[in-house]
């Protein structure tokens, strides 16, 4: 169960950025892949999504194969994908942007929103009518972040979350998605640079490096001084 990808090999022209990678997040599990700017994390992820030009390879979930299958379906399927950078729409309002997650699911748009979920930052029922892109960054990607969680996928693709967020933020945002992974039966693959970000999420995890993935092993074999030497460190 949850998701399984074997020798995922993919990429944007003749030569694949991504080679043979293979892994599972199981169901429930939140899992981190680590690795320096450029190793293709986020190809990968779109490789996942089914939103690259070339991509060879299996991938599961709950068992069954979705790699045929386009990335619309692939949502429909449950599996959610935030991309790196702010993903909402600045013209929309923050309640059209959430209402979002629900058209993601296959529901209809005017189904209510979830009433606990988003009144977990104090900030977002006091700001539904509000543009999108008036919002700070931070608010931003908690707001990419939480239209996902109100499409409630199974498994939760997160490209580099706290990329160009402040260390408070970072940390509000880590504070939400620990209390999901203990709460949800979500399964969630974490892609980051932020090495403490991501394995305060996930107790397990890989490394990437130059398209493939060169290490698995818990948050503890990860971050040794090997391991930070050879592949982390910037
Ligand atoms: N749209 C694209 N077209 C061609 N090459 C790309 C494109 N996006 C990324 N790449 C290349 O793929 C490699 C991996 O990039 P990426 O997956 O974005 O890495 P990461 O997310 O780990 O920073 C890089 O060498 C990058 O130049
Ligand atoms: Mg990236």
């Amino acid at each position: 169960m949850g998701l399984a990808v074997r020798e995922l090999s993919g990429g944007y022209g003749s030569v694949p950025v991504v080679r043979g990678a293979t892994f599972h997040v199981d169901d429930g599990e939140t899992v981190a892949v680590l690795g320096r700017n450029g190793s293709g994390k986020t190809t990968l992820l779109r490789g996942l999504m089914g939103l690259l030009p070339r991509c060879s390879g299996s991938v599961l979930l709950n068992d069954r194969p979705v790699d045929r299958a386009s990335t619309h379906e692939r949502a429909r399927a449950g599996i959610a994908y935030v991309p790196q950078g702010r993903d909402i729409f600045s013209e929309l309002t923050v309640e059209e942007n959430l209402r979002l997650g629900h058209v993601l699911a296959g529901r209809r748009m005017s189904a209510p929103l979830p009433a606990e979920l988003i009144g977990r930052f104090s900030w977002i029922p006091e700001r539904l009518a509000q543009a999108g892109g008036t919002l700070s960054g931070g608010q931003q990607q908690m707001l990419a972040v939480m239209r996902m969680l109100i499409a409630g996928p199974q498994v939760l693709l997160l490209d580099e979350p706290t990329e160009g967020l402040a260390p408070a933020i970072i940390d509000e945002l880590a504070d939400l998605l620990a209390d999901i992974v203990a709460s949800e039966q979500m399964s969630i693959l974490v892609v980051e640079q932020n090495v403490a970000f991501a394995l305060r999420l996930a107790r397990r995890g890989y490394i990437m490096d130059h398209g493939e993935i060169v290490a698995a092993g818990t948050a503890t074999e990860l971050t040794s001084d090997e391991m930070v030497d050879q592949y982390l460190s910037v």
